[in-house]
């Protein structure tokens, strides 16, 4: 009952009217979060801490919560994790609401350095790059969708001198081990598990656009696909990291239920600010860290393992003197290993400009009017109803556009997300706030359709092998400067073309048979900026591309993994130049991978656990065969 109510508040909160009243919503968030903050962070820290670990692991990501758990199994082996957030709440666990995370406590809410060729239609011409802040990391406010990656992505892992990376032997087993699979439609069992820990699942509710799309794509010749299998070319329903239409986090399936563990000492709004490491031994034997405001040291016996994703693992390894030698000398970091850290940046771009209408009534539309919000609401309590759709997303398609030179046959280069959460949905503020529109492009192309009834959709199109690379460095050697990222997005002509390819698949797709039905058309006011240029000509969407693009926050790469010289951490995730200090989590991908990067980071956790579970044990049979 009480969840119920506040529930209730929470999307009072969210209407256009008491916004109106009250002011603008972003600054309104952290009274509503006090509101309904729980007693979770008290639970989950009450332990007397020690003053040494045999493992310290900084960040609670997705990466640093199975880690944790993994190695509190043994009784024998005791490990602090480190988290600068804290515990999510309900209104976190409501898949629809993801987009609103963007604005909550929960983000750590960087910024991309602005660049002439993308992100023109955001505000201040800046792509967001947002990242979790909580005990679970970014799988607290991600999108939840869960796609692997295909078989032919990690044969690049093994071709990069990253050998123990094999598909079937590792990295399949690795995804299987996590899993906790609850797929209805189609999927292939012998590729997933239903015994492991974390939640996969259809969702819950599909809206008719959902079956549609899957139609149109299949008159347009793809396959019904598990693209969690050794399928890569097709469409799918989505598979998320939800649980009886709930998200299910990091912290929720890997933490939460282990909370018991004796051996398992976990810290919470505490910044890791340096890794010690012995200047003569080149050994890492600790951390330095804020915490409510003091600085400590807390020293690990075995190793230190940064979590803390694809930004600050990195940002961490700088400053504590493992970087580009010439970047560290000149921000006045004393260096210990000169090493290519950030030196590179993997991400995925995407194009959400193409939105359709349809005649086809929407029984939640408009969603901020008060009956509707109750009733999906009061649906989501029961695990049903829109309120369910991660993200709102409902579908994938996965195709390879003609121009693409293809290093396999079977990989795709595109990938189509059906997205029924459109900007006006909600009057401008989930999709259109955490994608930094500007004014002037909200006003001018989609304030027009707010308070329609009828289903309006995205085919959001994401490269997944783009040309340009980007990549990070320190603004300065404070730990609270956020670093600078140049993403590079469409520096190489060759994407924005590839986006253009995948353009026009969706026009051939809209005008099959099932969008026809429904009356489907593409949402036509041109995005002011390009107005001078012919509507729907290429040179029109070349510029659509460019102004009105956003990251689907896949950064990977900042610790690169692998054998040459490009590499941060080798194969078993040590980094080089220092002993007893690994890092595990989505920085150490090597290349772009076909997708999110959510699975991967559970599967590097699982894999990153082994290898340290191996060696300790290793380890001590030798000492244990030096003594007999
Ligand atoms: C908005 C958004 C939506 C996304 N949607 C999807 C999706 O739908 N599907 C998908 O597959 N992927 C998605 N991703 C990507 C995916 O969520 C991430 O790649 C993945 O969760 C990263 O996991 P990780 O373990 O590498 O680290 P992270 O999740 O980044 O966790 C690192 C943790 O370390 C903590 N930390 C950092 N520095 C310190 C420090 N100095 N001291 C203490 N703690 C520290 C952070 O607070 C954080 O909790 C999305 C990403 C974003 C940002
Ligand atoms: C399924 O998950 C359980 C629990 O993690 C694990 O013990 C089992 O080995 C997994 N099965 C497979 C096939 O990976
Ligand atoms: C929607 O449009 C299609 C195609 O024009 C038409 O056949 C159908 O009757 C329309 N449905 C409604 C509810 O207007």
């Amino acid at each position: 009952m009480w969840t119920c109510v506040k529930l209730f508040i929470v999307f009072i909160i969210l209407t256009q009217k008491v916004q109106k009243s009250i002011g603008f919503f972003p600054q309104f968030a952290p009274f509503v979060e006090k509101l309904i903050k729980n007693k979770a962070d008290y639970i989950v820290e009450r332990r007397a801490y020690l003053r040494e670990y045999d493992f310290i692991i900084v960040g609670s990501g997705p990466a640093g919560c199975v880690v944790a758990n993994r190695l509190t199994e043994n009784p024998n082996f005791n490990v602090l994790l480190i988290e600068a957030g804290t515990v999510e709440t309900l209104v976190e666990q409501v898949p629809l609401f993801a987009p609103y995370e963007f604005l909550t406590r929960y983000n750590w809410g960087y910024l991309a350095e602005r660049q002439p060729y993308s992100c023109l239609g955001l505000k201040d011409q800046q792509c967001g790059f947002p990242r979790g802040k909580a005990l679970g990391g970014t799988s607290v406010i991600n999108g939840m969708l869960y796609t692997r990656g295909f078989k032919e992505d990690f044969d690049e892992w093994v071709r990069l001198g990253n050998y123990n990376w094999d598909y079937y032997e590792t990295v399949l087993p690795a995804f299987k081990k996590s899993e906790k699979a609850r797929l209805k439609f189609y999927h292939k069992p012998e590729y997933h598990n239903t015994s492991g820990l974390l939640g996969v699942s259809h969702n819950p509710h599909q809206t008719p656009i959902t079956k549609i799309f899957m139609d149109a794509n299949k008159l347009m010749g793809l396959d019904e696909i598990d693209y969690n299998s050794d399928d890569n070319i097709g469409v799918a329903h989505l598979q998320a990291n939800t649980l009886k239409g709930r998200r299910h986090s990091a912290y929720k399936a890997f933490i939460e239920p282990f909370l018991h563990r004796r051996n398992l000492h976990i810290m919470l709004n505490t910044r890791v600010t340096k890794v010690l490491i012995d200047r003569v031994t080149r050994v890492a034997y600790g951390v330095e860290l804020l915490r409510k405001k003091r600085r400590q040291k807390f020293i690990a016996r075995r190793e230190v393992i940064l979590s803390a994703g694809t930004f600050h693992s990195p940002q961490l390894l700088m400053l504590s003197g493992i970087g580009p030698r010439e970047d560290l000398e000149k921000i006045g970091v004393e260096v210990i290993h000169d090493s290519p850290v950030g030196k590179e940046m993997y991400d995925h771009i995407s194009f959400p400009g193409l939105m359709f209408t349809t005649n086809l009534t929407n029984p939640s539309a408009p969603m901020l009017e008060i009956k509707n919000l109750v009733k999906m609401m009061g649906n989501f309590l029961h695990g049903k109803g829109y309120a369910t759709v991660p993200n709102g997303v409902e579908s994938l398609a996965f195709i390879q556009t003609p121009t693409f030179n293809a290093p396999n046959e079977r990989l795709p280069n595109i990938e189509l997300i059906l997205l029924t959460l459109v900007p006006h949905s909600d009057n401008g503020h989930a999709v259109r706030n955490s994608e930094r529109m500007s004014d002037w492009l909200y006003d001018s192309v989609y304030r027009p359709l707010e308070g329609e009834t009828t289903y309006s959709f995205l085919i959001v199109i994401s490269l997944l092998h783009p040309k340009s690379v980007g990549y990070m460095k320190l603004r300065d050697r404070n730990i609270f400067s956020p670093p600078k990222f140049y993403s590079n997005f469409f520096k190489e002509p060759e994407d924005v073309e590839s986006i253009l390819e995948a353009i026009k698949y969706t026009f051939y797709l809209i005008n099959t048979e099932p969008f026809k039905n429904i009356n489907a058309r593409l949402h036509n006011i041109p995005i002011p900026t390009c107005k001078h240029l012919n509507f729907g000509s290429d040179d029109y969407w070349r510029c659509a591309i460019r102004t009105w693009c956003v990251s689907l926050h896949h950064q990977t790469a900042t610790c690169k993994m692998g054998s040459t010289r490009d590499a941060v951490v080798n194969s078993e995730l040590k980094v080089y130049g220092v002993k007893k200090l690994r890092v595990i989590d989505t920085s150490i991908i090597p290349n772009s991978p076909s997708s999110h990067t959510n699975a991967a980071s559970f599967m590097i956790g699982e894999v990153g656990a082994d290898l340290i579970k191996k060696d300790w044990q290793r380890q001590r049979q030798t000492w244990y065969n030096y003594y007999h």
